[in-house]
């Protein structure tokens, strides 16, 4: 793999298919048309065996869990040699999937987009897309994925980045939540989310999405530990709004701090296609008006006193917010 690295003279392709949550119906076209046009397929082998119909006939590469450097450096030895490589993670390949350690096995083999080995990045619906579809629409506010692997990143990391996504309010996915062997990192994330969060907290933990063994589980917060969960489940935590309602879990958007809902009616003191009295532009206005300090200010919008400070000593700027609702995204 070290000789020639830069060799412009083969013309093969990795493929980094990412397969979706395992059903054929949510593959997209563009994975189904890259495992055909592939000579050789690589993956995991419960990836190989979700799209078992599709690879008869080529040569079937299947690798352990542990074994993602291995799978990338196979990918790259048949790419070199010609062939077109497909390379298939579940969900998206991109997202704690085959993508990084791809690029970091090229990129050591001194590989450059130029020389002569084509790489393509087939997106796919990770979990967080598919398992949020079965359960309602926990994810229509600000979200983030955490994986609980500690495989290769130590805990302290994990638990600081659980402990600022719980007091920032995000909803959560969690991946990798638990395994054969690492079953306390869900009761830790539990823990440090209970310092931030009610108890009574929605959660809904998805196994298998979209496969023969799918199930669904609503819970809380505080109950959540008790649940089946393993390798194949997705934990949503809701933020502070999220509620469940008639089986399905919703995180809204935020209508309701411009709008009454049932009436369509704008509320007092609130433009349509403005940005809210509180947001950024009123809220500063508000920040000078008030009379109070920075550290006070800082104390009351949970914010850092020097942030303040700096906003403080900046003259105040006219309402000038263009009209957002034009460009505004349903
Ligand atoms: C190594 S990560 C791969 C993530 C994948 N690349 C994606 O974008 O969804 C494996 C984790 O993804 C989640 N996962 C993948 N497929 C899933 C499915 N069908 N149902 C629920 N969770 C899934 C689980 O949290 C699992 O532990």
């Amino acid at each position: 793999m070290n000789d020639t690295p830069n060799t412009p003279a083969s013309t093969g392709k990795i493929m980094l298919v990412g397969l979706g949550p395992g059903s054929h119906d949510h593959l997209t076209a563009r994975a189904r048309a890259a495992i055909a046009e592939a000579d050789t397929v690589i993956g995991y082998v419960t990836y190989i065996r979700l799209v078992a119909d599709l690879v008869e006939g080529k040569e079937v590469i299947r690798k352990s869990m542990t074994e993602e450097l291995d799978r990338a450096i196979e990918a790259f030895e048949r790419a070199r040699q010609g062939k077109k490589v497909a390379l298939i993670s579940s969900g998206d390949a991109g997202v704690y999937g085959m993508a990084g350690p791809t690029f970091e096995v090229l990129f050591q083999a001194g590989w450059t987009p130029d020389s002569g080995v084509e790489v393509e990045i087939i997106p796919g619906a990770s979990a967080l897309n598919t398992c949020a579809a079965l359960v309602g629409a926990p994810l229509t506010h600000d979200f983030c994925a955490i994986s609980l692997s500690d495989l290769l990143t130590p805990w302290p990391t994990i638990a600081r980045r659980l402990d600022a996504v719980a007091a920032a309010d995000f909803v959560v996915a969690l991946y990798n939540p638990k395994s054969g062997r690492r079953t306390r990192q869900i009761v830790e994330a539990r823990r440090l989310f209970l310092r931030h969060r009610r108890p009574d907290t929605p959660v809904a933990i998805v196994k298998s999405a979209y496969r023969p063994r799918q199930r669904i589980e609503f819970t809380t917060l505080e109950k959540m530990t008790e649940c089946d969960i393993g390798m194949l489940s997705t934990v949503l935590i809701g933020n502070s709004n999220t509620f469940v309602r008639h089986g399905l879990m919703v995180t809204p958007r935020g209508y309701r701090n411009k709008y009454d809902v049932e009436s369509g009616a704008t509320r007092d003191g609130e433009k349509a296609g403005r940005s809210l009295s509180t947001g950024l532009t009123g809220w500063l206005a508000g920040l000078h008006a008030s009379g109070l300090g920075a550290a006070e200010l800082a104390a009351l919008h949970r914010l850092p006193e020097d942030y303040i400070a700096a906003l403080l000593a900046e003259p105040v700027e006219p309402d000038d917010t263009a009209d957002e609702a034009a460009g505004a995204e349903a």
